[in-house]
């Protein structure tokens, strides 16, 4: 009998878990879970004979998939897949594999959520800003950033769009602006969310130049990945331009320093933006169906390892 394990130190929404455990048992397969973790021994542990692990932003190393001797698919019930370490997945014959677009609305109405708690002085009673009128620049145009467009169209937002591997066709046929630089995204938004992921490319990417280019009174909003944010310059910069919030999902790694920047920093203490009873059915029965249907029908769909 197979072994899917679902190994996630933050855990799926019971009534997740209750669908993910129907489509794996319905197939005939055995469901053991392993969530809350605090240690990579249990991980390390769990993973011996699972013949498919379901993981959220958990870390699946080169030690982990060396423990996972069975192991011959893993799904991240998410987007961002950097958590694996693909070469090793590729060098042991594993699949890896995401589960595009099912979280994003969570993660959209978060973001919506922090640009309002940030433009209203975090309910502090003092007088703010409303969303409506603002430019807001989104940084790439992928299952999230069309979400967040999508509530922010109505509430009157003016959408402009920074995304080279994107068509000008696929912008505007949204109603959206397409701007040909980076530069021009935060020279041009008063509001700027980050919807990149964690790339060689892109880690480290958004620093002084660029937020150092947006209007007065800019928000900076991060519910991509920390890594993007090139820390020490963010911080120079938000020390120098008091006038600059940055709100994000995912605390910094120099999250003391920027708890200085009162009223113009929030991070949650765990990264919540996916974090829905609906995120979790959607992600995680999607990555239980896809498990079945790779061991299965050898359905490869949703591959992101060559
Ligand atoms: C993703 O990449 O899908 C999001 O960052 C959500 O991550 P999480 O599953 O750890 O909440």
């Amino acid at each position: 009998m197979k072994k899917v394990l679902v190994a996630t130190e933050k855990p799926f929404a019971p009534i997740a878990i209750k669908g993910i455990r129907e489509v794996i048992e319905a197939a005939g397969y055995q469901l053991e879970l392993l969530e809350k973790y605090t240690a990579k021994e249990q991980l390390l542990q769990a993973v011996a004979d699972a013949d498919a692990i379901i993981i959220r932003s958990d870390i699946v190393d080169a030690e982990v998939i060396d423990a996972a001797k069975k192991l011959k698919l893993v799904v991240r019930a998410g987007a961002g897949y950097d958590n694996i370490d693909l070469a090793a997945a590729t060098a042991h014959g594993i699949c890896a594999m995401n589960t595009p677009g099912q979280n994003a609305n969570a993660v959209a109405e978060l973001a919506i959520g922090l640009m309002i708690y940030a433009q209203r002085n975090m309910y502090n009673g003092a007088s703010g800003t409303e969303l409506r009128g603002k430019n807001l620049g989104l940084h790439a145009y992928g299952n999230v950033a069309r979400a967040v467009a999508r509530i922010a169209e109505g509430m009157g937002m003016n959408i402009y769009v920074y995304d080279p591997y994107t068509s000008q066709e696929a912008v505007s046929a949204n109603g959206h602006t397409k701007v040909d630089t980076v530069q021009e995204l935060y020279s041009t938004c008063n509001i700027v969310s980050l919807h990149i992921p964690a790339t060689p490319e892109t880690k480290q990417s958004i620093g002084r130049d660029l937020v150092g280019a947006m209007p007065k009174g800019a928000l900076l909003v991060n519910t991509a990945r920390k890594e993007v944010i090139n820390e020490p310059e963010l911080l120079a910069l938000m020390s120098e331009r008091t006038d600059i919030k940055y709100f994000t999902d995912i605390a910094p790694a120099a999250l003391e320093d920027f708890k200085n920047c009162q009223g113009r920093f929030f991070a949650p203490p765990k990264k919540m933006g996916a974090q829905t009873a609906e995120a979790n059915i959607n992600a995680g029965i999607a990555a239980a169906r896809q498990i079945v249907a790779f061991f299965e029908n050898g359905d490869e769909r949703f591959r992101v390892n060559k």
